[in-house]
């Protein structure tokens, strides 16, 4: 895929997220002059802002392989354990999703992360006994979309805990202009800022609405992306001036014209607009939240005044005008 090719992988083209650019730069660095593996990364945040980006930077300033797999992917603890024991040392496991390892899966992996060692049974019934297997020194590297679904015993043996934020939209425009070279693309600066201000501080979001515009621009146009056919390519994509999408209007209807502006429980809402609560929880609030859309309370999700003009509702109104 062509995202390879507009993926960073030093942590110098890594662009915004400073205090984690920062404090990997010098774990990195010293875990390379000591000559060892480095500490156990866990990385969490909301999707698209760059998890598996920084785990392939991590192997690679490491100078270390990368071994990659997913929580739901590892069923049994034999799928661990084949590949741990063919990890080179120092060498990187990437384990994405990990929030969602199987308890029997994890139950391997704390002797691994904490002594390099795993417990493998042999044979089966009273025949069946249990050795110790030395593994290489490694890194794992996991990554989630909420912290908080980890195990404490998990949690507790990342040496190095980093959360990545939501990206301002002169970062943004950073990453779409670097993109932009990559893809041949052409696109002024003011291009790339409308571009950037309409990816909800999400870098993939940003380079899948580049590669839209750069459609729109070069059928309808002549290929160069400036302000106004990035706007003209949005609104076609349907992703309105604050960037939001179809689903985020969605959910901020919802809650306005079925539950009075809320609160409402996450199931309910879930119910109310046909999508998983997980999808909501990890994909669609995260950003509302942050710019100041949905409040969460002890009561359910509530919309904000600035929900209700967004929408070119009233507040103070209730909805049949009174
Ligand atoms: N792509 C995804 N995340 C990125 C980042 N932080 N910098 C540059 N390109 C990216």
């Amino acid at each position: 895929r062509v995202d390879r090719a507009i993926r960073p992988i030093t942590l110098e083209d890594y662009i915004g997220q400073p205090v984690v650019r920062e404090q990997m730069d010098l774990f990195i660095s010293a875990a390379r002059q000591r000559k060892e593996a480095l500490d156990h990364t866990l990385i969490f945040g909301p999707p698209g802002l760059g998890k598996t980006t920084l785990a392939n930077i991590i192997a690679n300033e490491m100078g270390v392989n990368l071994r990659q797999t997913s929580g739901p992917v590892l069923e049994r603890p034999g799928d661990l354990a084949a590949l741990l024991t063919n990890l080179e040392p120092n060498d990187v496991l990437f384990v994405d999703e990990i929030h969602r390892l199987s308890p029997i899966v994890e139950e391997v992996l704390y002797p691994a992360m904490e002594d390099y060692q795993i417990d493998i049974m042999i044979g089966e019934g009273p025949a069946a006994r249990s050795i110790k297997l030395d593994l290489e020194p490694f890194t794992l590297v996991g990554a989630t979309t909420r912290a908080g679904s980890l195990t404490s015993p998990l949690r507790d043996r990342f040496g190095i805990v980093q959360r990545l934020e939501f990206y301002n939209t002169q970062d943004l425009s950073t990453i779409v202009e670097r993109s932009a070279r990559i893809l041949n693309v052409k696109l002024d600066a003011s291009g790339a800022n409308e571009v950037a201000r309409r990816s909800r501080g999400t870098p993939r979001i940003a380079n899948r609405l580049l590669r839209r515009v750069r459609d729109y621009a070069e059928v309808r146009f002549n290929g160069e992306v400036t302000a106004e056919i990035a706007r003209q390519a949005l609104d076609l994509l349907d992703v309105d001036n604050y960037g939001f999408d179809m689903l985020d209007r969605k959910l901020l209807l919802a809650i306005i014209e079925k539950f009075e502006g809320g609160p409402v429980g996450l199931d309910n809402l879930a119910a109310a607009i046909g999508e998983e609560r997980g999808t909501i929880e990890d994909v669609i609030e995260p950003y509302l939240i942050q710019e100041g859309f949905i409040m969460r309370t002890p009561r359910g999700r509530v919309a904000t005044k600035r929900a209700w003009l967004h929408l070119g509702l009233s507040p103070d109104l209730t909805l049949d005008g009174q």
